[in-house]
């Protein structure tokens, strides 16, 4: 059995099967409905349930509040439908739709860049061409092993893709990455997901704060702003990583602060294990030291969880508007499920 949805902002209508969420359905026909962390945590996919009976699974306050709820408001993600339906996505500001692409990729380089982290370099082979926003993600499937999120490094537009993999002890995927993957071996990326990209439009001041291989992103949204986009505006790029072998692409982007005058790049380490020259702490508190506030600023944020969520935190206290921190959290499959349980209990 199925639900009709109907979504003006789709041509056609489309099915979901008993039991699917709406933003199941909705990319199981390819569409691009707008969406970010697939369980309930971001908000990236709320939406206006225009008509019809949804029964929603556990999600968070920061994703959909009470209020929201009480007005009609629900998350894709979660929602499943009990009869047919009409849902409208809220517009993000500038929203962007790309085709959701299957790419079959070849690995044409890997290499150490830091002790645990690889960047994987694809050529595609076929499905392409793959459209995309800086700061995007796609989601990586290596022969045999499940499907992982990975976040485009290169520039939109460039030939070759190229991603940051962290290596997590324990992990189905990354093990294999950090000590098996080689040149020539192939991989299916389907993408282009999630709502934490660069918006072009802005003029005001960028800040785009990274945690270890979460540089991936932000290395995207930074370049294409100022060597795509000619981008002027103040562009502050900090990068947190816990000591200095977890620093990488620092000669890279210091000399792009050199080119582009307007672009500061500051590493933080959280964990030094020597003295050091270097700023040391948070991220959060090296932003909160640099600046007063950041009213009209844009912010982006990517990394491991528990830095995009203190400095999501830290950077209300400093006037940045909910609708202007553009964050990817890196969560693990195993700390979506716990999420999940958590807003469950
Ligand atoms: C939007 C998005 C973008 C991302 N982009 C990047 C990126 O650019 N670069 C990057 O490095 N990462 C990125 N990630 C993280 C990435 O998707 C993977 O989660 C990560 O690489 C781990 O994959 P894995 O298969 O090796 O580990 P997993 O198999 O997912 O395991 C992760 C950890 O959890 C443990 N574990 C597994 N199952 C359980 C369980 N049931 N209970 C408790 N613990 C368990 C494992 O032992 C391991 O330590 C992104 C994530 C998201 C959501
Ligand atoms: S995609 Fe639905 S809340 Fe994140």
């Amino acid at each position: 059995m199925s639900f009709r949805v109907t979504c003006p902002q789709f041509d056609e209508p489309f099915t979901v099967e008993m039991g699917q969420t709406i933003l199941e359905g909705a990319l199981a026909h390819d569409l691009p409905y707008p969406h970010g962390c697939r369980s309930g945590n971001c908000g990236a996919c709320k939406s206006e349930l225009v008509s019809g009976e949804v029964e929603m699974s556990p999600y968070s306050d920061y994703a959909l509040s009470e209020d929201e709820k009480a007005g009609g408001l629900i998350l894709a993600c979660r929602a499943v439908p009990w009869s047919d339906c009409e849902v409208k996505f809220l517009e993000a500001d500038e929203t962007v739709v790309h085709p959701l692409r299957h790419l079959q990729c070849r690995v044409v380089e890997v290499a150490s860049v830091t002790h645990d982290i690889r960047r994987i370099r694809f050529e595609i082979l076929s499905g392409g061409p793959y459209t995309f926003s800086a700061g995007q993600y796609g989601s990586l499937e290596f022969p045999g092993l499940p499907p992982r999120d990975y976040s485009m490094a290169n520039r939109p537009g460039e030939p070759v893709l190229e991603f940051h993999i962290r290596l997590v002890p324990g992990g189905a995927v990354t093990p294999y990455v950090a000590g098996k993957l080689t040149v020539g071996d192939t991989v299916k990326i389907i993408g282009p997901y999630g709502t934490s990209y660069l918006r072009e439009k802005h003029s005001g001041p960028i800040v785009a704060l990274a945690g270890g291989s979460g540089l991936a992103p932000i290395k995207s949204i930074v370049e294409t702003a100022l060597l795509d986009l000619g981008s002027r505006q103040p562009l502050h790029l900090y990068f947190g990583v816990r000591d200095e072998r977890d620093l990488y692409l620092e000669q890279h982007f210091t000399d792009l602060a050199a080119a582009n005058p307007n672009l500061t790049f500051v590493p933080v380490l959280s964990e030094p294990t020597r003295t050091t020259t270097r700023r040391t702490g948070f991220l959060a508190d090296a932003v909160r030291q640099d600046f007063g506030t950041l009213d009209g600023a844009k912010v982006y944020l990517a990394g491991p969880p528990v830095m995009v969520e203190t400095a999501l935190a830290a950077l209300e206290t400093m006037g940045v508007r909910k609708q202007d921190c553009h964050a990817d959290a890196f969560y693990t499959e195993a700390e979506k499920t716990a999420l999940n349980q958590k807003a469950a209990s």
